[in-house]
């Protein structure tokens, strides 16, 4: 398996499943991450919330409802009881029963097969001003799994990403944007975070900003693309990584 920096080398933009392969799929289960490999994605990116008893868990919101047939918040809730919920119903009657997996066992089944991209939600990152809070178990926990080099840490909260640098097992980080930003602030926050990357809403992208940010160094990655014809013009302008729910798609769109 290439590692993080190694796959910059790669010529096409990198195919990043987005909660896997979640057209398809429930999100975030290990059936849609599953999906997304067979399908040929070079990355899964993946949402991290904290339980009540700070196990880290995979899961985009910050409330049940959604997703599962739980209700309340993910963090008043232990991982024993969260792991019981189905997670699947929502999406299809075929995915009945399918359930919520801790970060621990996402790494466990999916482990170097591909590039990870852990997207701490800023819910979990709010809720720990601990030393030993989401950051410092989130470091620990895939330097146990030895996945230190095929693992990004990316975030909205960037005082989180902050945290992640200050780790004894420190990972590569990508600050995310939902806003417009000039390249000079793109700039800034690069150098600010010692990121790898910067994540930007592919709404915010266009070709002046991507060149000005390949002459500087900055590999960008960009979110959510399920338009080909997006897919196509992003990868002419020379991304560095495309997250789509579709990686089949964009796999065929971008080939
Ligand atoms: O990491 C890219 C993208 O997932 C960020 O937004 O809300 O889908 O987690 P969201
Ligand atoms: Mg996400």
């Amino acid at each position: 398996m290439k590692s993080l920096h190694e796959t910059l080398a790669c010529p096409k933009p990198w195919v990043v499943a987005h909660r896997g392969d979640s057209r398809y799929f429930p999100e975030n289960t290990i059936s849609s991450f599953r999906s997304a490999i067979e399908k040929g994605a070079q990355m899964l990116e993946c949402d991290v919330q904290l339980s009540r008893d700070r196990v880290p868990v995979v899961i985009h919101d910050g409330s049940l409802e959604r997703t599962t047939s739980g209700r309340g918040k993910v963090c008043n809730w232990h991982f024993d009881e969260l792991s019981k919920l189905d997670c699947g119903s929502w999406f299809s009657k075929q995915f009945m029963g399918k359930t919520l997996l801790s970060l621990d066992q996402m790494l466990e089944m999916v482990s170097d097969q591909v590039l990870l991209n852990l997207e701490i939600k800023s819910q979990a990152a709010e809720s720990e001003t601990r030393s030993d809070g989401v950051e410092s178990l989130l470091c620990e926990m895939v330097h146990e799994h030895g996945l230190q080099e095929t693992v990004l840490v990316s975030s909205f909260h960037h005082l989180s990403l902050k945290r992640v640098r200050e780790q004894k097992h420190s990972l590569p980080v990508a600050p995310l944007l939902d806003r417009p930003a000039t390249l000079a602030e793109l700039q800034k926050l690069h150098q600010d975070h010692d990121a790898f990357s910067i994540h930007q809403d592919q709404r915010h992208i266009d070709q002046f900003l991507l060149q000005g940010l390949k002459e500087s160094g900055i590999p960008v990655l960009c979110y959510t693309v399920n338009d080909p014809i997006r897919m196509k013009e992003l990868s002419e302008w020379g991304i560095t990584g495309i997250i789509s729910d579709d990686p089949e798609l964009l796999r065929k769109e971008i080939s």
